[in-house]
């Protein structure tokens, strides 16, 4: 660990003294035992006036969840990064999990550009974070962390763990020209009043601080240099059942194509219950936070199941509608170009590239995106035995 912890210290001294002259200080600390607590934990899913992206759940269970994620996509769509930063036992989250003897952990999941992928688990003793006003830091015992601003416009993702082969950083800056925070809940901009729900399906939680960053990468794995820029996206979600009981499936993604940029979420409950969330920018203007049920996922062309299910082959690609009072809506076309990650039967992440805009004809293409496809079983009973790691990484697909 070399600068991380010399730069914290200068800015909680500040923040404290800041913190200090205002009647209500928007600044909490948070330290995370990876031993989890025996009794109910405390689960937050109504924003408050701060801490936007702070922990969402106190006294962490065996059975409830916390987690944040950050992701960045080559502009060129030849390169991804995701980091993920965990607090929950693989009881709290969904069968596959491995289990790493500690419920704060990290995972880095790389894509270089001939293909090759790198995937590293970082179990850790504990966790700290620090929430100031929305934004904030964090550091995953010494191996790594982040440092967000208090508006959340600016993201730092650090990998400090030469044992690994890793070491390096990501930047995001929001490219939301709003000078309030840029990210949104299920249903609207962060920006609104307290009192938002930020449950996309009951005991689910999600909200999304970074929508779309310009981003880049600097990593060095076992001496090779990756570094590009791109697509950045930061967002968090949390749980007060086992992730695995509360979700049937979802489509997540977001993109970036022509002056807009989109994210969308379709949650499917276990009763088939469907729940949208979908967001869009222009030129970082806001035009759409909402989970208005005339959006939608669905999948497209060969092997187009829906809704999806553990046994269905993955859809060739996806069309995104998204409601706005503006151009009578949007529709965009996702087309897959490589999958990122691969767990056979529950998720499928992939880089790809988007056509679409306006309904009015107002269109763009080659867009870029990275998303997601996650099924759970169909027997949803929360699983008590934990086997060996089953974290499969096909081989490099070309799709
Ligand atoms: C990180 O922490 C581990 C465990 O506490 C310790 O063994 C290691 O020396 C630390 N590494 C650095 C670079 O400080
Ligand atoms: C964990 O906390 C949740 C929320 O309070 C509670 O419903 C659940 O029973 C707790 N789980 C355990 C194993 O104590
Ligand atoms: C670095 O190389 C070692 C040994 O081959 C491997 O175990 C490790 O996963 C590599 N690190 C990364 C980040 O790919
Ligand atoms: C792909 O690139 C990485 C990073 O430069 C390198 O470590 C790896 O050996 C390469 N793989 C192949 C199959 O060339
Ligand atoms: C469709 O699913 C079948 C059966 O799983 C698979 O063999 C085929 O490759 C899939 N096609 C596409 C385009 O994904
Ligand atoms: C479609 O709607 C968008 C957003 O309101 C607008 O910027 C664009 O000019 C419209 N295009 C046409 C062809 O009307
Ligand atoms: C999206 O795909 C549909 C069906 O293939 C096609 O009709 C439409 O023109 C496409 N839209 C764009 C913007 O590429």
């Amino acid at each position: 660990m070399r600068s991380h912890s010399l730069l914290l210290l200068p800015v909680l001294t500040v923040c404290a003294l800041a913190a200090k002259a205002l009647a209500s200080p928007p600044v909490s600390v948070d330290v995370i035992p990876g031993q989890t607590s025996q009794g109910p934990s405390t689960v937050q899913f109504v924003s408050e006036q701060h801490g936007f992206d702070g922990p969402k759940v106190k006294s962490l269970n065996s059975t409830t969840s916390d987690w944040w994620y950050f992701d960045v996509v080559s502009s060129n769509l030849d390169a991804s990064v995701v980091i993920a930063f965990f607090s929950a036992e693989s009881t709290g989250l969904w069968e596959g999990i491995p289990d790493l003897g500690t419920a704060t952990w990290a995972y880095t999941i790389i894509t270089f550009p001939n293909g090759t992928q790198s995937v590293i688990f970082f179990p850790v003793d504990q966790m700290t974070v620090v929430t100031v006003e929305n934004g904030g830091y964090a550091t995953m015992g010494n191996q790594t962390g982040w440092a967000g601003t208090p508006d959340m416009s600016e993201y730092w993702v650090w990998v400090d763990a030469p044992d690994a082969g890793i070491e390096g950083n990501l930047v995001l800056k929001s490219v939301s020209d709003s000078k309030v925070a840029a990210g949104h809940s299920p249903c609207a901009p962060a920006s609104s009043p307290p009192g938002q729900s930020f449950e996309l399906g009951p005991d689910f939680g999600w909200n999304n601080a970074v929508p779309d960053a310009d981003a880049r990468v600097d990593l060095t794995i076992n001496g090779s240099r990756l570094k590009f820029s791109g697509s950045g996206y930061h967002d968090k979600n949390w749980g007060s059942r086992p992730i695995e009981t509360v979700v049937g499936s979802w489509y997540w993604g977001h993109a970036r194509v022509g002056p807009l940029s989109i994210v969308w979420f379709d949650f499917i409950a276990p009763d088939g219950t469907e729940k949208p969330s979908s967001y869009v920018s222009s030129d970082g203007t806001l035009i759409s936070s909402t989970c208005d049920l005339a959006g939608s996922v669905r999948p497209t062309g060969v092997n187009a199941t829906f809704p999806p299910n553990s046994q269905s082959a993955p859809a060739s690609g996806f069309r995104v509608i998204i409601p706005s009072q503006d151009g009578g809506g949007l529709t965009f076309n996702i087309t897959h170009k490589e999958v990122i990650y691969d767990s056979p039967g529950q998720a499928v992440r992939w880089i790809g590239s988007v056509s679409g805009g306006f309904n009015n004809g107002t269109v763009w293409d080659s867009g870029i995106a990275l998303y997601e496809q996650f099924t759970f079983p169909e027997n949803r009973e929360a699983h008590t035995v934990r086997g060996a790691s089953c974290i499969y990484i096909r081989e490099r697909v070309k799709v």
